[in-house]
């Protein structure tokens, strides 16, 4: 887990060709080098909890392998698909340009991988650089598909902070004592919330905590007088997660694969989708100090309270104890709103001479997205197990997206799409009412299904207030923009108020990422250049809303450059 960091050595060579180095450096540009991997997807028997399970994997492994690459490399990921289902690999947050084809979201950007075929994801890394990962983007495969995805600086430049000793990917989980599949499909036969995990987990582990796991317990030893950087990484399904180090201050440095001014904190927020790099010091009196994971509860629905537990060990005998049920009063409380909301506030982009952040000043277009749960009449001879006897379901702007049985961008690219769904979606609520308003069971709770979609020219600025609402129960939605990032330029409590909201955005150095927590019951705007040409999907990453429809999708045009133009789809693109 030695990471690539310059030596002072490195460094001083590094100054003496940095002339040598410019020289050559368009050179070196046109050359980058291409990364290979070999994905199999196949099924592996995984207990955990007493509990053994055929469990989904890549290459046998849980969480899947690690994909370590350098800014501007170019990376080919063949995938094999050795089970009886579907598949398709999603690589979270990196910007795909012209390549959407490689995005992964099933039947948005591709039809899926089927049994005993392959399909090799080709893209090339640009214009990000920091802690992302992969994973299964078709139903809730996820669960267990999953792995890191680790982008570091052009070998010419090094981080912004200090050189760590290590680095330590963190991937933080959900493990279910059955098999996903089987909840996901109860979930959509009874239009019902679904059973919540058995446990959280760090890198595939429980810990002490549950039952039968002290064996499987991640454990990390490391030297006292050392700088590590955990690369967090939330992968679970349905979670928001509070994630803290006994008796260590973390110093957040990087989210969603770019840097932030650093800053100390106790312990993080993070939701499904987002990751954290934050740098830990190990300077306290040698010892054994617990890593933890609990949910952030942000709504009053089912959740399940326990905690991930793993350990760093810097004690003389280095054997980590599985300690009884001890203090957890370094994490916040589960339903800690505030502490939450503090961290977040404190994310700002690192807006540096060699970092700046383009934030957009002005836009182009606005779109006023709500966030909603729905519940939907039951149909006859169904049994329904939602709220009151009802379905639910999910929408944005009252659309609960149902995707076509044919990949989106296909259809888009070779112009067999209705051209109805283009620029049908709306760009503002069709019915305003008091979003965050007092409990909402005894309204109208139904919703349209369909797939509508918005289109704008290469390189628009768009704005996206996303609304959370109270329609059934407001909740802390993770949602997550695919093919791009964007600048959080505000949030809020409450509605959105045009006026006096808008004067209070951050248009100086806001956070860059690619999945935003909006506020149980407020609102966060996002700001970004569209330039990137393809289909875009845009969705909440809680998987039971997907499910349930919580997402829409954006096309960005091509622009006149043959640079701003998509690619046409890969020879071995799957078919329907
Ligand atoms: C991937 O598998 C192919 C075929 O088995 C093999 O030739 C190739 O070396 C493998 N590549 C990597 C990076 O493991
Ligand atoms: C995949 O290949 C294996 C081995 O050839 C075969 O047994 C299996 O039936 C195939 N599965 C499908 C769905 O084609
Ligand atoms: C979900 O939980 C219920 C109640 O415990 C149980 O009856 C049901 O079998 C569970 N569903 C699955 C898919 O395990
Ligand atoms: C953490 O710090 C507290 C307060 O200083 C101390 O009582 C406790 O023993 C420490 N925990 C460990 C594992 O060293
Ligand atoms: C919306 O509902 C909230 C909660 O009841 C209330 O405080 C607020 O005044 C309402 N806003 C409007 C514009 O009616
Ligand atoms: C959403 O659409 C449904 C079906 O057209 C309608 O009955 C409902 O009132 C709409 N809800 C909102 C909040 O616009
Ligand atoms: C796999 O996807 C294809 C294309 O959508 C579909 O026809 C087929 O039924 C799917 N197979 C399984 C096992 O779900």
């Amino acid at each position: 887990m030695e990471g690539h960091y310059m030596s002072g050595y490195r460094v001083f060579m590094v100054i003496l060709f940095l002339h040598a180095w410019f020289a050559t450096s368009v050179v070196l540009a046109r050359s980058s080098p291409t990364k290979r991997f070999n994905f199999t997807v196949e099924w592996r028997e995984v207990t955990r909890l007493c509990h053994t399970k055929r469990l989904l994997t890549v290459n046998g492994e849980y969480p899947g392998p690690t994909i370590d690459v350098h800014e501007g490399d170019r990376v080919e990921v063949v995938v094999f698909n050795n089970v009886e289902r579907n598949t398709t690999i999603h690589w979270h947050g990196i910007k795909q340009f012209r390549t959407g084809w490689a995005d992964g979201p099933a039947y948005i950007t591709q039809c899926p991988i089927r049994a005993n075929h392959s399909y090799t994801y080709r893209f090339k890394v640009t214009r990000q650089r920091g802690t992302l990962f992969w994973h299964a983007h078709l139903g809730w495969q996820r669960a267990s598909v999953h792995g890191a995805f680790i982008v570091r600086p052009r070998s010419s430049s090094s981080y912004p902070f200090p050189p760590v000793h290590a680095e330590v990917p963190i991937i933080l989980g959900e493990w279910w004592n059955v098999d996903t599949e089987a909840i996901e499909s109860d979930t959509i036969r009874y239009g019902s919330g679904p059973n919540v995990s058995d446990a959280y987990t760090i890198n595939g582990m429980p810990g002490p905590y549950y039952p039968c796991s002290n064996q499987d317990t991640f454990t990390h030893i490391v030297e006292h007088g050392k700088t590590y950087m955990l690369r967090i990484i939330n992968a679970a399904l349905n979670n928001e997660l509070f994630f803290a180090v006994e008796n260590h201050t973390l110093t957040v440095v990087e989210i969603d694969a770019a840097y932030v001014k650093p800053f100390a904190t106790s312990a993080i927020m993070i939701a499904p989708g987002q990751t954290t790099s934050v740098l830990v010091t190990t300077n306290t009196k040698p010892g054994t100090f617990m890593l933890a994971a609990r949910p952030y509860v942000s709504a009053t629905i089912p959740f399940n309270p326990t905690t991930a537990i793993g350990f760093i060990s810097y004690s003389t005998n280095r054997v980590p104890a599985s300690r009884e049920h001890g203090d957890l009063t370094f994490l916040p409380p589960m339903q800690d709103t505030a502490f939450a909301t503090q961290f977040s506030n404190n994310l700002r982009s690192l807006d540096s001479t060699e970092h700046p952040c383009k934030v957009p000043k002005e836009v182009d277009k606005r779109l006023f997205i709500t966030i909603s749960l729905n519940l939907q009449d039951c149909c006859s001879n169904c049994i329904c197990k939602g709220f009151t006897g009802k379905r639910f379901s999910a929408s944005m702007n009252n659309q609960s997206f149902t995707r076509p049985a044919t990949s989106i961008l296909e259809s888009y690219f070779k112009n067999t799409m209705d051209a109805k769904l283009i620029n049908s979606f709306p760009e503002r609520p069709p019915h305003p009412f008091n979003y965050t308003g007092p409990s909402t069971l005894d309204m109208k709770l139904n919703t349209e299904f369909g797939m509508r979609l918005v289109a704008v020219p290469h390189g628009t600025r768009l704005e996206f207030v996303l609304q959370d609402t109270s329609l059934v129960n407001a909740e802390n939605h993770p949602i997550h923009v695919h093919g791009h990032n964007f600048f959080v330029v505000g949030r809020g409590f409450g509605n959105f108020e045009e006026g006096r909201d808008r004067a209070g955005f951050n248009l100086v150095d806001p956070p860059e990422r690619n999945t935003v927590a909006v506020p149980s019951g407020g609102w966060a705007a996002i700001r970004f250049k569209a330039d990137n040409p393809g289909m875009w999907f845009v969705h909440c990453h809680l998987e039971t809303h997907t499910t349930w429809g919580l997402a829409m999708g954006f096309i960005v045009r091509d622009g006149p450059k043959a640079s701003q133009q998509l690619l046409p789809p890969p020879e071995d693109f799957p078919p329907c």
